[in-house]
Order: C-alpha cells, then structure tokens, then sequence
C-alpha cells in the first residue's frame, strides 16, 4: 500500500472515489515506473486470468508456444489431442529457458544447455552426464520431482488464459459478462482466418486497453479507416467484468464487404485486465493479445475470424489484413505519443477523462488500483 502511495502520491484517489466534476486519470508513473509495474505483475496479472495466447498456435500435439505472463516466462503446450498446459518455461537444472520461440509438433522439450529432456506433460525423462561421463543417475535425485512446474490454464474457444495464483475464480465465471455481451454468436462458425503480429508498441499495455475502449478519438485517429463509424453512433457500457463501447450502423452504405474500411455495427468488449474481442457485425470477430513487456513496451498480435457460414475468401482476406495492419498503426502512434507525453510536467496530473466516452476507463482504472490495494 505504501508504495502504491509513493508511486502515485498520496492524493490520488481512483476515478469512482474522486469528488471533482470530471475524473482524473492515473498519473504518470502508472505507465511509466518499472516499480509500478512490478506491482501490476505481482498483485494483478499473478492473481487473475491473464490472457496469454490462441489455441490455434498450440493446434497439434506438440505444438509449444513461449508467452509472458505477469513478466514470467510461460509456455503453452499441447500434451495430447485433448489437453493444453502451460509451465513455466524454465529448465529445473539452472534456470535456462526452455523455449524462446514457437515450436510444431516437438515429441520432448529439450533443455538447450544440457540437454534435460522433459516429456509434452512435463514429466523430467533425461538427465543426461548429470551424474557424470554417461551416467545420468544421482543417488537421492528424483526425477519425478523435478519435472515442469505446470501452472492453472484454461480455453475458450481459441484463447487461452493463465492464473498463476491459481486461485482465481473459475475462468467460466471471469467470462460471465463477456459471453452474455456475445449472446447469438454462431460459436461452431467460429474460424481463424489470420493473425497478425503487429509488434512491439513502445507503450504501456494499459494505454492499448483505454484505447480500444473509448470511441473519442476515433473520428480524429481513424479518419479514413473508420468513416463509417460516426462518433454519435457509439454508446458506452460498463458492466462489472466486461466493459466497452457498441457502435450501431444502421444504414450501411453500399461498399459493403470490400474491407475498405469500418462501416458496420460493432460491439468492442473488454474483460480485465487484457483480453480484447471486438465483433463486426454480420460475420467478423477480432481478438488483440496484448503482452506487457515492462512498463513502456507491450507486444500485440490480432487474430481475425469469421463466424458467417461461408468462411472470407483470399480477396477479403487480403483485404481484412491491409485494414487491420492501417488501423492499429494509426492506434500505435497514438498509444506511443500518450506514453511519450507522460515525461511532461504537463501530465503529471493525469489528465482528464470524459464523463460520456471515457467511463470504460474510468471504470478500468477503478479496476487496477482496487487490485494493486
Ligand atoms: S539448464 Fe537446462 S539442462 Fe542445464
Ligand atoms: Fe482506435
């Protein structure tokens, strides 16, 4: 709590404690102190269900994907036609990472270092010259109980969700709110069409969240990408776990389905802390994985489905890639310049949040200092 204070100061109140007539945001060191970070790490990404990556990268057994989870290094694997894991991707002989890229279809893990080869359940198979010239026997090592340290993992759909505490609430009940927003949704349609990395945005992962959940500055940044999307069409919602903004459309202009740009009814949820979904209505969803990297970088990657009963062609596809690659560059350079203005005197008071468009982030900054408490 103390350093919470010393980060923040001792003044600052979270939005819904605020008296004033329009809220402050969090101050700069929110997004910009390692220390602060650290504290996320420790007290809010450790203790929930962080999102942390897709099925569709651990599709066939052996598949193995390296992610980051509250600035741990995890791997996600499928151990057999049933089952995705996540360990910690680390080697329980010295703390080599294990993995540091994707893998497909591996039968072991391999210790790069010396060769400790562990099993797709994370059982410890070899210990190769542990013991010494061609002996990998220890007398008094056990084996068995020096495997992969497995951590709480759970799917839905194509995501998967990590708790390192875990102790967290089922991931079913962290995901009420969200599936009562996506009611309707023909879930066996569900298809990946592509995923894009879009890199490393030199910003703190926060600012991608508010972003995504506030309409203000769509009129301004996405000018062209979404001009079908007027400011007016927007409403905002805050439930407790899902939060965001609907944009209705109900005259389409007759463009329609060349991906050109946004011009159809929209529902962009957000579920705390980082799991991002926005529907496109008839037959679109897309879903940001946002990974915190430390206090000013954050890794993003989009994946794109379609959930119509006729799957997008190549064209459309091609189409879908060029627009989503425009707009989140247009969101990156506003996310870096807002991480960028936080080394100004000018915001050291956080700035303020509108009391229509930017309730979501009210709402999302009520949620990170309630858990940093
Ligand atoms: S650190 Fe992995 S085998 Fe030595
Ligand atoms: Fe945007």
């Amino acid at each position: 709590m103390r350093e919470l204070e010393r980060l923040l100061g001792s003044d600052y109140r979270p939005p819904h404690a605020q008296r004033s007539a329009v809220a402050r945001g969090l101050p700069p060191a929110a997004y910009t102190s390692e220390a602060f970070f650290e504290l996320e790490c420790e007290r809010l990404f450790a203790r929930t269900w962080v999102f942390a990556g897709f099925v569709q990268d651990v599709a066939q057994t052996g598949d193995v994907w390296p992610t980051l989870v509250a600035g741990k290094p995890v791997m996600l694997v499928r151990s057999d036609s049933h089952t995705v894991r996540a360990f910690h991707n680390v080697c329980r002989h010295r703390g080599h990472l294990l993995v540091d890229e994707p893998c497909r279809e591996v039968r072991k893990i391999v210790c790069p270092y010396h060769a400790w080869t562990y099993a797709l359940t994370g059982d410890l198979l070899r210990t190769p010259n542990f013991g010494g010239a061609a002996c990998a026997e220890v007398s008094g090592f056990e084996r068995s109980a020096n495997g992969l340290i497995e951590v709480r993992c759970a799917a839905w759909h194509d995501w998967v969700f990590v708790n390192l505490s875990g102790d967290a609430p089922p991931l079913g009940t962290h995901l009420n709110g969200v599936e009562a927003r996506l009611r309707g949704l023909d879930w066996p349609s569900l298809t990946p069409v592509a995923k894009l990395e879009t890199g490393v945005v030199r910003s703190n992962w926060k600012f991608l969240i508010e972003n995504f959940v506030e309409p203000y500055h769509v009129p301004v940044v996405h000018t062209r990408t979404a001009a079908g999307q007027p400011l007016k069409n927007h409403e905002m919602f805050v439930d407790t776990d899902c939060f965001g903004c609907i944009v209705t459309v109900s005259d389409p202009p007759p463009h329609r389905g060349l991906a050109d740009y946004l011009d159809m009814s929209s529902h962009y949820l957000a579920v705390f802390p980082n799991f991002i979904l926005a529907r496109y209505f008839p037959d679109q969803i897309g879903v940001h994985l946002n990974q915190p990297l430390g206090a000013d970088r954050t890794r993003q990657w989009r994946a794109i489905y379609s959930t119509g009963k006729v799957p997008f062609d190549r064209e459309k596809t091609k189409a879908l890639i060029e627009l989503w690659r425009r707009v989140h560059a247009e969101d990156h350079r506003a996310t870096e310049q807002l991480q960028a203005g936080r080394a100004s005197p000018g915001a050291a008071d956080g700035g303020v949040l509108s009391p229509h468009w930017e309730i979501s982030i009210a709402h999302f900054h009520d949620r990170v200092i309630a858990c940093l408490q």
